[in-house]
């Protein structure tokens, strides 16, 4: 058991990666929070956890919202005694615009949850992880966090946020046991693009984003990027600090 009994915070857990490592860790002797704002559905991934013999518990939250996230971090405290692992992996996605075509919510949208809620989540546990001398941060980013082509300006912007804070929280914490590192997954399989958004992707963005979208190699399993948030979990990489493992098949390679 790789995880035996760390605490694990994972945030989007209801459906796709999330799910899939909240399931990884808890296999892995972990005891983990499942957020979501599909409280529902976090609690069905937890109930399945726990008759399997794991420890879990279910927190609806939205990430975008200071209270929900400081009360997830607290949760986690209060029901396991401590915090050793996040995984702020809950993001959305937009729907390929490029920059001429934002339209002002839609892009705090997207930057609140998937920036801003990313750092409040990092906030919050950092001073538990600098009392207790370790912990560990991973964040969900993507390709589109690495180049300009696979998608649109507004969700490109937000990942390549990700990114940088991603590194610098790994720097001005390098010296206190506290490592964090983010997964670049390529096009995984999950319901982040659903029917119905497929349906209003913006007609110009798309028909730029599918000249990168022709190069993919294969898409991948939620199961296989989980194996990458496990990797940075665990001890195994405990020499990795503010990397960006990239998991896309060779997606990147290409371009
Ligand atoms: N699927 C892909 O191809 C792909 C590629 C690269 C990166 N990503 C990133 O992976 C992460 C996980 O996405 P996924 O593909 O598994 O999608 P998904 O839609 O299957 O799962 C995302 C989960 O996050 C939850 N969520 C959304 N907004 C939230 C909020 N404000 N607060 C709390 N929970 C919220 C959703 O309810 C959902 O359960 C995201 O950050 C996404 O940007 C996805």
């Amino acid at each position: 058991m790789r995880l035996q009994d760390k605490v694990a915070v994972v945030t989007g857990a209801a459906s796709g990666m999330g799910k899939s490592i909240a399931e990884v860790y808890a296999n892995e002797g972990a005891k983990v929070v499942l957020v979501d704002l599909n409280f529902e559905g976090v609690e069905e991934v937890a109930r399945a956890i726990q008759n399997t013999g794991g420890e879990a518990k279910a927190v609806s939250a939205n990430v975008a919202k200071r209270e929900d996230v400081e009360n997830m971090i607290d949760t986690a405290v209060e029901a396991y005694g401590t915090l050793d692992i996040l995984v702020n992996n809950a993001g959305i996605m937009d729907l390929m615009e490029p920059v001429g075509d934002i339209v002002d919510d839609k892009w705090d949208q997207i930057m609140d949850v998937n920036v801003k809620g990313v750092m409040m989540a990092t906030r919050k546990a950092v001073p538990i992880f600098r009392e207790q001398g370790q912990g560990t941060i991973i964040n969900t980013a993507s390709t589109g966090g690495l180049n300009g082509a696979h998608a649109g300006a507004s969700y490109a912007a937000s990942k390549h946020a990700v990114v940088g804070l991603t590194k610098n929280t790994a720097f001005m914490y390098a010296q206190e046991g506290i490592r964090c590192n983010a997964i670049a997954p390529g096009a995984v399989e999950t319901n982040i693009m659903n029917e119905e958004a497929m349906k209003n992707v913006n007609q110009f963005g798309g028909s730029r984003t599918r000249l990168a979208q022709s190069v993919i190699p294969r898409t991948g399993k939620p199961e296989e990027i989980a194996k990458v948030a496990l990797f940075l979990a665990s001890d195994d990489s405990s020499f990795v600090n503010g990397d960006v493992i990239v998991a896309d098949a060779g997606w990147t390679a290409a371009f």
